[in-house]
């Protein structure tokens, strides 16, 4: 089972910083996941539309400019991250799971990823972009019929996983409590990978293992992969 670090080693350090990213690589995780605003001039890793809960800044995201973003303190005195500098910490180590909030203008993230890509700065083995919004996956793999995407879900639909197949999605990314047996079973036989979000104890961690899950994300990864590594010893 995949252990994707959710934004980042967040548990441990401030959420979509460098020193998350970095403490994800340096367990050798299998994946790290990060959310993606629009700026005015840049795509940057950060959860919320608002500035104000994980930063010192105050107002939209969308209202500012990437140097303007970088005069904020994201925690420890940490920067917000551009999307080019994910992708040059990460330096293709790992899988970079981008999961797309208020992003806007996707021709230009489209045009960004085609230059990381052609410029080896990341593999396409190793992205996949997610979202909750099933018209931007469906319009991104319009462009980029390569791209794996991954279809996120906080439901247990009356078709299981057919959506995620109709979208040709890489994957389906669930929360943890809306998940059971024939959710992951009809996935699976549509050839689809079923990540399970976001957790960090033991107990969850058991039974997404016995629903044959293919991977989860967690605030702490490091703590996770010792656990699941007793388990399936
Ligand atoms: O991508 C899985 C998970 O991160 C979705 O929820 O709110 O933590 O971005 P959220
Ligand atoms: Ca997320």
């Amino acid at each position: 089972m995949k252990v994707f670090a959710h934004r980042g080693a967040s548990g441990n350090y401030p959420e979509n910083t460098q020193s998350a990213i970095n403490a994800a690589l340096d367990i050798e995780v299998d994946g790290i996941e990060v959310d993606l605003q629009s700026a005015k001039d840049a795509y940057v890793i950060i959860h919320d539309s608002w500035l104000d809960r994980t930063t010192n800044g105050r107002g939209k995201v969308s209202n500012y400019t990437m140097s303007q973003l970088k005069k904020f303190d994201a925690g420890s005195g940490e920067r917000i991250p551009s999307l080019e500098n994910l992708i040059d910490w990460n330096n293709n180590q790992t899988l970079l799971n981008i999961e797309l909030k208020h992003t806007f203008e996707l021709i230009n993230l489209i045009e960004d990823i085609k230059n990381y890509l052609s410029n080896g700065k990341i593999s396409q083995e190793n992205l996949i972009i997610s979202s909750y919004d099933h018209h931007q996956l469906k319009f991104i793999k319009q462009q980029l019929p390569w791209l794996k995407i991954g279809a996120l879900t906080s439901s247990i639909p009356i078709e299981y996983a057919k959506f995620a197949q109709e979208l040709n999605a890489f994957s389906i990314h669930i929360d943890k409590d809306f998940i059971n047996q024939a959710f992951v079973s009809d996935a699976h036989q549509r050839g689809l990978k079923v990540y399970a979000y976001t957790l960090d104890k033991i107990e969850d961690i058991e039974l997404m293992l016995a629903l044959g899950v293919d991977g989860i994300f967690t605030n702490f990864p490091a703590t996770t992969k010792s656990m699941l590594q007793n388990m399936t010893r």
